[in-house]
């Protein structure tokens, strides 16, 4: 009687969860995308894997990429996200990158740099997506060289961004392999996204307009400015044009002040996680995510309901 009666619930659960978090609007033709860097792995917080699970399966999306994913870690995530989860990591000792979906994976499509993971999936629906999860590189963070007072020439805080395995680079590996060229060709039948964790602002927030909150640097962040010369658009940016009003802050949930000097030095917010995406698809709608449950700051993060140290972002696109 039990068991059954669980099953009756958890069917019922996820009637209710769907409908209310996606609404009627996810047709046919939608596709929800989501990057979430994941905090080594949940480490942080208290059953921090069992919670990366569940805040998955509360925004419900299509396809999630992964940062910050320790070796083994998809197994159990794709054992508590349950049937037809299914994952593909960046092929390395610690994958850091990870994709996982409640799709179809193409087998032998998946690519690998030093900054993600590639692949191309295909939805039940019968729609076919190229998507990449990426981590770019996480020394010489952009926005500590912005607010250094000592800091007085572009080319020091560039300097950050283009040293060998450096944010510009990642993204440049990743445009010049032949299989994202052909992918990049196909765009118009095909769409790609490009999900992730760039360690990084967007050229599009350091402007002239908000220069006074960036240390009086107007920046051109490398990695996002490539990939808006190269056709993608940065979804967030798109929906809400406004920096001011809508910085889109996904860094930090948790991270307010520097422990290093007693937690009396801020710690600079900014925009760092990205949907980007090119091809026949339009944006609905797009939002940063931390829970249901305020975050508390670090060190009072322990028993925090949310395990990242980043907000998670998540996107509703229509296939056109
Ligand atoms: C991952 O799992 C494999 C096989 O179960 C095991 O050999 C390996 O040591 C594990 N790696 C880590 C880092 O847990
Ligand atoms: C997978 O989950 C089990 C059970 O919670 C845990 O003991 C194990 O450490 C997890 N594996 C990894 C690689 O974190
Ligand atoms: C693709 O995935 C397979 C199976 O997981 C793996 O053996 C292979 O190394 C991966 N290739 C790349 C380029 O990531
Ligand atoms: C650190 O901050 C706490 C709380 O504000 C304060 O009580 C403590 O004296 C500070 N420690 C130092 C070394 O400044």
């Amino acid at each position: 009687m039990l068991p059954r009666l669980l099953v009756v619930l958890s069917i019922l659960l996820q009637l209710v969860g769907s409908t209310y978090f996606t609404g009627s609007e996810r047709s046919q033709n939608g596709i929800r995308l989501m990057t979430f860097n994941i905090w080594q792995s949940g480490k942080n917080v208290e059953n921090g894997q069992q919670k990366i699970a569940k805040h998955i399966l509360m925004v419900n999306p299509d396809i999630v990429a992964l940062q910050e994913t320790y070796a083994n870690v998809t197994k159990n995530l794709t054992m508590m996200l349950g049937h037809p989860w299914v994952a593909v990591e960046r092929n390395h000792e610690y994958p850091d990158t990870a994709i996982l979906t409640r799709h179809v994976i193409v087998p032998n499509t998946n690519l690998s740099t030093s900054g993600g993971v590639g692949v191309k999936i295909m939805l039940r629906t019968g729609y076919m997506v190229h998507f990449w999860s990426l981590h770019l590189d996480y020394t010489s963070y952009g926005p500590y060289a912005a607010n250094n007072k000592l800091v007085n020439r572009i080319d020091q805080i560039m300097a950050g961004e283009n040293t060998e395995y450096g944010r510009g680079p990642q993204i440049n590996e990743i445009l010049s392999l032949p299989t994202m060229k052909k992918w990049m060709e196909k765009s118009d039948d095909v769409p790609i996204f490009i999900a992730g964790d760039f360690n990084g602002p967007s050229h599009l927030d350091w402007t002239e307009q908000t220069k006074n909150i960036h240390g009086d640097w107007v920046v051109r962040w490398p990695a996002t400015k490539e990939l808006e010369d190269r056709g993608f658009t940065d979804t967030y940016r798109e929906i809400y044009p406004n920096v001011l009003t809508n910085p889109g802050i996904t860094w930090s949930t948790v991270n307010k002040f520097n422990p290093e000097w007693n937690y009396t030095i801020p710690e600079p917010q900014d925009r760092i996680d990205f949907l980007f995406y090119k091809g026949p698809v339009v944006a609905d709608q797009i939002m940063a995510y931390s829970g249901c449950e305020k975050p508390q700051r670090i060190p009072f993060h322990e028993h925090n309901d949310y395990p990242s140290d980043h907000f998670a972002v998540f996107a509703d696109y229509t296939f056109i």
